[in-house]
């Protein structure tokens, strides 16, 4: 029995000693293929080292022979990937990359005027290509602005022939009788669209009415527009509070509606007033009236410190209050000083 066992071991370590050891499935190799791939190779069975696609190495690829000693020989086989061309310069733009290696993707923007033609991104492919095609920042155009309604272009001077570029303006004016609403001017923006137009509505204003004590004058038509202008004046005695010419306004009202003031009258027989800073005869200086608005200072007398002040009055539509501090003396006490002669407080 024993003998029978010997020889069957005998026979099985010959086989191997012919047969040679298996190989193990060999080491990984980064980014590389091996075929077969097996668990366990027969001696003399051949392998194929390639790198992987979008990678390359130096020698091409390389085979080995599972040898007897079951051990595969030392493999050298250095797998990189493809490099695509340098894509590192986009004029008028920026690239954002880390490599130009697969499987690498690096992405573009443009500055501002000018657009992406193209995508915003490129892949380097297994081929060592970039995909899609780079791109090209193009400038940024603008069609011929629109017209409002209602409104004419004053100035347009495209740079680009027909198209303007980003930044150029394009000015609006409204037909006559028509106010202007938003910005008279637009710009060509980064989008290649213009920014908000301006828009122009015709606009009508009232009748001016005629002020007490006064007139009024305005073109002789049966409406009137934006922008017609009317004058105002006053009868004798009357002075115009307000400007003398308004003008008809983009809110369909006028600038404004000035009215007749009367001008006042002195009632004080003699008082050396000041007025805009002067001292003045207040009889000499008003001989034809005060005007509405117009303002004096009398002086007045203090008593216990025998020095003087002043204080202001103004001539409101015909009545100059004359301040209750103010003494007039009677021109036979010409003894008496007039608070103007005494000195200020
Ligand atoms: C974008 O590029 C293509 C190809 O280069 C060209 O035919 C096309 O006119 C360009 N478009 C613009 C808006 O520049
Ligand atoms: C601009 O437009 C006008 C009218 O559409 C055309 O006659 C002219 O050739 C254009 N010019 C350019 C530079 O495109
Ligand atoms: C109108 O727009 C221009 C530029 O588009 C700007 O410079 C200007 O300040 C704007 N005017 C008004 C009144 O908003
Ligand atoms: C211009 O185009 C941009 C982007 O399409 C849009 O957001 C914007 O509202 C447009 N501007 C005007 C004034 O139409
Ligand atoms: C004109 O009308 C506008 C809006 O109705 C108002 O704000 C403005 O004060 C008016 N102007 C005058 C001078 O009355």
């Amino acid at each position: 029995m024993i003998s029978l066992g010997l020889v069957l071991f005998s026979t099985f370590l010959c086989h191997i000693a012919i047969a040679g050891r298996t190989c193990p499935k060999p080491d990984d190799v980064p980014f590389a293929v091996v075929a077969p791939l097996k668990t366990f190779y027969d001696p003399g069975e051949q392998i194929v080292f390639s790198c992987k696609p979008g990678y390359v190495s130096r020698g091409g690829m390389r085979r080995f022979t599972c040898p007897l000693t079951g051990m595969w020989p030392i493999n050298t086989l250095k797998c990189t990937p493809r490099v695509c061309p340098f894509a590192g310069i986009l004029e008028n733009g920026v690239v954002r990359y880390t490599t130009f290696e697969y499987p690498n993707t690096i992405s573009f923007t443009c500055n501002a005027g000018f657009s992406l033609n193209g995508t915003s991104s490129a892949k380097c492919t297994e081929e060592g290509r970039w995909s899609p095609q780079l791109p090209v920042c193009a400038p940024v155009t603008c069609p011929p602005p629109p017209v409002p309604k209602f409104a004419t272009l004053k100035i347009h001077k495209p740079s680009a022939g027909n198209t303007s570029l980003y930044r150029d303006t394009a000015v609006f004016e409204c037909l006559p009788h028509h106010a202007m609403f938003g910005n008279d001017t637009v710009t060509c923006t980064t989008h290649g669209n213009w920014t908000e137009l301006p828009e122009c509505r015709e606009v009508k204003c009232p009748f001016p009415s005629r002020p007490d004590n006064g007139f009024v004058n305005y073109p002789a038509k049966p409406v009137l527009f934006y922008k017609d202008k009317a004058t105002f004046g006053c009868h004798e005695t009357y002075n115009l509070d307000g400007p003398e010419e308004v003008e008809c306004t983009k809110m369909g009202n006028w600038s404004a509606l000035p009215s007749c003031k009367a001008s006042c009258k002195i009632s004080v027989k003699k008082a050396t007033v000041l007025y805009l800073g002067e001292r003045v005869k207040i009889q000499e200086q008003f001989k034809n009236g005060m005007k509405h608005g117009d303002k004096v200072s009398f002086f007045c007398k203090n008593k216990e410190k025998k020095c003087s002040y002043t204080e202001e009055t103004q001539c409101i539509d015909g009545t100059l209050e004359i301040p209750k501090c103010f003494k007039e003396h009677s021109s036979l006490a010409f003894w008496k000083t007039d608070a103007w002669d005494v000195k200020p407080c």
